[in-house]
């Protein structure tokens, strides 16, 4: 029982850490910035929302104040959550403290901006007037008394006011806080891991085009800067000359719904017979043929450059391949869990580790499966009836757009 409770008092630690991730202005910029690129007025006149964040500390809060008339907003509203661990490290609000007894954490607060002028003088506009004009307008704050949470009334209301909603929200409770926004019907721009392609709240807005990947980040890692008391046991890390602490994360991206120029570009393709003879990918360059699934009435493409130009069938590609996906090139029909699609399930699995550990398990129906002629040295392996089986990592199945096309009777 106390080892039960141990661990997961641990989760809790760990999930609470991972929701500590400063984002960075320049990642913030570039994404923002490869919107207008495709649309100029892509926040003109808008109401911006950047919920789980810290004005004036977050660097959403800092590029949306500090852009605020080149993108011609109409209104900035920011709120942070209780106990924030950066709050007022460079701008302390009375609110923090108020009514906070003895405790050390700020509470929660909601900032509102309608206008950035000129305050200091100085020829232009940008944070330092805008933090200016906070301490000099108590009016543009007010304390959140449901702590800030993203569910929490107040900021249910505010969330109805806004347009389009920015920030980097916990990623412990992403899928939460996709459904809020989608509920609430709006457009976004937030930072989550690639893994949560699969979870079956987000995948079906994935696949009816309600949700894609950002711009400006498709592979390796991002930096993030965590709080002082964050552990440095990761891989990746370092801290500045001025002691600040940073993480480097795998798997992030910019999450959507505003469209952009980058998912309208074609992906470049060979052939199948190409591919085959030319592949820069040596799993392909000389095979007689694709892998077919043995379970799926699928073939295998195991990375997205090697994905056929001219094969008219369902294809099994790496989860990745949503970094190129353009919504009029392909069609996505399901995931490795879309079981609808399964021709054939597996009863019962011995499965044979890499050091040739056998267990029974049916966890070969929940994935994408391929015969093999003989036991692989190097992998873990299934066997079902004598026979041998591999099964690939995540995969979504994809069809060229032409076929719809060509089944509605549309040319193109
Ligand atoms: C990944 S961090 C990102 C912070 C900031 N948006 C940024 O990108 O720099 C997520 C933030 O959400 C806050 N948070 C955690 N749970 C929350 C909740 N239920 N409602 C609102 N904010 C929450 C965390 O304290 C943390 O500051």
């Amino acid at each position: 029982m106390k080892a039960k409770s141990l661990n997961r008092n641990l989760g809790a630690a760990k999930a609470a850490k991972q929701d500590e991730f400063y984002t960075q202005y320049v990642d913030i910029q570039k994404e923002v910035e490869a919107y207008l690129e495709f649309d100029p007025d892509t926040f003109r006149g808008k109401v911006v929302y950047c919920n789980c964040d810290d004005p004036f500390e977050s660097n959403f809060f800092k590029y949306f104040a500090a852009n605020f008339n080149k993108l011609g907003l109409k209104k900035l509203v920011t709120t942070s959550y209780d106990g924030s661990p950066i709050a007022g490290a460079q701008l302390t609000f009375g609110e923090y403290v108020e009514g906070n007894g003895k405790r050390q954490k700020p509470k929660a607060i909601a900032v509102e901006i309608e206008e950035v002028k000129d305050v200091n003088g100085d020829g232009a506009t940008g944070i330092e007037d805008v933090k200016l004009f906070l301490k000099q307008n108590p009016h543009t704050r007010k304390r959140l008394a449901g702590g800030g949470d993203f569910r929490s009334t107040e900021c249910v209301e505010l969330l109805k006011q806004a347009d389009i909603v920015v920030t980097n929200p916990p990623f412990s409770l992403f899928r939460e806080y996709v459904a809020q926004l989608v509920e609430h019907g709006k457009k976004f721009l937030i930072i989550g891991n690639m893994q949560a392609i699969t979870y079956k709240e987000v995948f079906p807005l994935i696949k009816a085009d309600r949700l894609w990947m950002g711009v400006t980040i498709h592979s390796g890692d991002r930096e993030f800067r965590v709080p002082d008391h964050y552990p440095l046991n990761a891989a990746g890390w370092r801290v500045d000359e001025n002691g600040v602490k940073y993480i480097r994360v795998k798997g992030v991206r910019w999450w959507t719904n505003l469209d952009h120029g980058r998912r309208h570009e074609k992906l470049p393709l060979m052939t199948m017979e190409d591919n085959l003879r030319f592949s820069k990918h040596k799993e392909i360059k000389g095979k007689a043929a694709y892998d077919r699934y043995d379970n799926y009435d699928a073939i295998e493409v195991p990375f997205t450059d090697a994905t056929p130009s001219d094969f008219d069938g369902l294809m099994g590609v790496p989860i990745s391949f949503l970094d190129r996906y353009n919504p009029d090139q392909f069609e996505i029909l399901g995931y490795e869990k879309s079981y609808h699609l399964q021709t054939r399930k597996y009863d019962i699995q011995v499965q044979v580790d890499k050091s040739g550990k056998k267990s029974n398990v049916t966890k070969l129906n929940d994935g994408v499966a391929i015969r093999v002629d003989r036991a692989p040295a190097d992998q873990t392996y299934y066997i079902v009836d004598g026979e041998y089986y591999i099964q690939q990592y995540k995969r979504i199945f994809i069809r060229h757009r032409r076929h719809t096309r060509a089944a509605r009777g549309t040319k193109k």
